[in-house]
């Protein structure tokens, strides 16, 4: 028995040793589509000594269990066996190159069971059996589709999460991935099943509490398959009964002023049907004329016309109402173009005088560092002074122009000549939606920083320079900037801080 396994051994260093020459070349992977043809490469590299090629036998490797797909003899011919007859054939026609190097198979009409290891053997004498695998990979192209659950949605105060779109990736290999981009605000799952045929379907439902901001907002479902992008997008059709403001109403209806009317907007959809005012614990004045949603006072105002007017307006999914306190005053209050919310207005102005007298001395304080630091810079000072120089940050850099903070990216630096705020690229899909409906709010924080624009002209005379603070590039200077007593300007804004 020992002396058996020994000689095995040496049969096996002896096969690896003489056979270091011989080979079966092929591809280590192979895929193509349900349907396409693909060739399975297997070549013998022969070389010294000469061995002879007895037999090759196309196997397929399924779950460690081995089927024969093919078999090619140099004697007998060629045979192709059962399930693969219509589907295989070998490439080059054995019949005119009996030699038999070149065994590489024609496989068509791919099927997903094909999907598989395929083994090729070479029986050679004497150099024994050679063999090679090729791992092919069958793909199926999903099916995919993106629907609305219903083509309207009611959004009402009672309303509860619902599915509103579903994204589907239907029977797919490799698996997709599913996505969703949009500024609704909502959530999403996700379900996987696997069919019997090792296609997978992709399944994700967009849920959202219906609210009348999600009208007319679009959804867009991403699905990646392999390396594709597959969207397709819904616009969100919600109705809600009307939301009613009253406008017209400016705080200063003042005995015999002329014309004035007061007019019920509503948003709505579907359409507001029917507008109704009332006059709370009173009756109409007799002078006023009721067209579609306004309500116009002729002639001279009354004190008859003041009370709480309301506007309820009516559609198919409900009725609200909106409301109006009129009060007449004897006189035109002055200003008179000043608007109703006048009780912010006091609170406002101590706000700026308190602003005024802290920006006052915050001004004189950055003036003498200003002076000092330019004084400085002065000095040693070497540059090209043609040059304009953006010091970013506080703007108290060191000499020499060194940026007090690390370099920006480059796409979030200003540049001379645009004013456009450079935002970070928006991350969309899975878990960005949280992020974009902040920016959608207007919430992104800021990217803007103040900094100095050291303009070094042709003069060495610092006075005349132009140094400015700005929190925002678009900001008009001429209305946010106060000249200073240096001829400096600087930004109100600053004043707030
Ligand atoms: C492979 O094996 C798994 C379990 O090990 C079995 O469920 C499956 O049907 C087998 N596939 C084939 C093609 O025999
Ligand atoms: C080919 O498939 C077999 C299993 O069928 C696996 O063990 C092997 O790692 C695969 N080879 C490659 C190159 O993917
Ligand atoms: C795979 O199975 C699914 C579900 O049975 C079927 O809808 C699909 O057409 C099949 N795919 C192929 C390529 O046969
Ligand atoms: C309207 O009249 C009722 C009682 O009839 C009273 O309670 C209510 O405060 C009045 N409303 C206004 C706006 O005058
Ligand atoms: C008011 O309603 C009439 C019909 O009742 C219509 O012809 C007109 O265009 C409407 N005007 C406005 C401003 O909606
Ligand atoms: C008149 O109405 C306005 C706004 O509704 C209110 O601010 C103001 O105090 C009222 N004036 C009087 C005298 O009631």
């Amino acid at each position: 028995m020992a002396v058996y396994v020994g000689a095995w051994i040496v049969l096996l260093a002896l096969c690896v040793h003489s056979g270091a020459g011989q080979m079966v070349q092929m591809d280590s992977v192979k895929s193509g589509f349900v349907g396409a043809t693909v060739e399975l490469k297997c070549i013998f590299v022969n070389s010294n000594p000469p061995v002879k090629i007895s037999q090759v036998t196309w196997q397929k490797l399924t779950n460690g269990t081995k089927q024969n797909l093919a078999i090619a003899n140099p004697a007998l011919g060629i045979s192709v066996l059962a399930p693969f007859k219509e589907r295989v054939s070998f490439k080059q026609d054995l019949k005119k190159t009996p030699s038999l190097e070149d065994t590489t198979i024609v496989f068509s009409n791919l099927r997903l069971s094909d999907d598989a290891a395929y083994i090729c053997e070479y029986t050679t004498f004497p150099a024994g059996n050679r063999e090679n695998m090729v791992n092919l990979s069958v793909f199926a192209r999903p099916r995919t589709s993106l629907a609305l659950t219903s083509s309207t949605i009611v959004a009402r105060a009672s309303s509860r999460k619902t599915t509103v779109a579903t994204c589907i990736s239907a029977n797919g290999k490799p698996t997709s991935v599913i996505k969703w981009d949009t500024l609704l605000k909502g959530e999403f799952d996700f379900k996987e099943t696997t069919n019997a045929n090792g296609t997978v379907t992709v399944r994700s439902n967009y849920m959202v509490i219906p609210s009348s901001k999600m009208h007319k907002m679009k959804l867009t479902c991403i699905v990646r398959y392999r390396n594709e992008h597959i969207t397709d997008s819904v616009v969100l059709n919600v109705q809600y009964e009307p939301e009613v403001t009253i406008e017209g109403f400016d705080g200063n209806w003042y005995l015999n002023r002329q014309d004035v009317k007061l007019t019920c907007n509503a948003n709505a959809n579907p359409p507001v049907t029917v507008y109704q005012w009332k006059l709370l614990n009173g009756s109409m004045p007799t002078n006023v004329e009721v067209k579609n949603n306004s309500l116009f006072f002729k002639g001279p105002v009354t004190y008859e016309q003041a009370g709480a007017y309301v506007c309820e307006a009516t559609n198919n999914i409900g009725r609200r109402t909106g409301s109006v306190e009129v009060n007449i005053t004897e006189f035109p209050s002055i200003p008179t173009t000043r608007s109703t919310n006048i009780e912010a207005e006091p609170h406002k102005t101590g706000l700026v005088i308190g602003s005024v007298a802290g920006g006052l001395a915050l001004l004189v304080l950055l003036a003498v560092l200003l002076f000092v630091y330019l004084r400085h810079r002065q000095r040693i000072f070497k540059g090209d002074y043609n040059t304009k120089k953006h010091v970013f940050g506080n703007g108290y850099s060191k000499a020499g122009g060194v940026p007090a903070h690390p370099p920006l990216p480059k796409n979030l630096q200003y540049t001379e000549d645009s004013d456009d705020e450079k935002k970070p690229a928006q991350v969309i899909g899975q878990g960005g939606f949280e992020g974009r409906e902040r920016d959608f709010d207007g919430e992104t924080e800021d990217l803007k920083r103040p900094y100095f624009t050291v303009d070094e002209g042709e003069s060495r005379d610092y006075d005349e320079r132009t140094l400015a603070f700005q929190y925002d590039a678009e900001a008009e200077i001429a209305d946010d900037m106060i000249s200073q007593t240096d001829g400096s300007v600087i930004s109100k804004k600053e004043w707030y801080v």
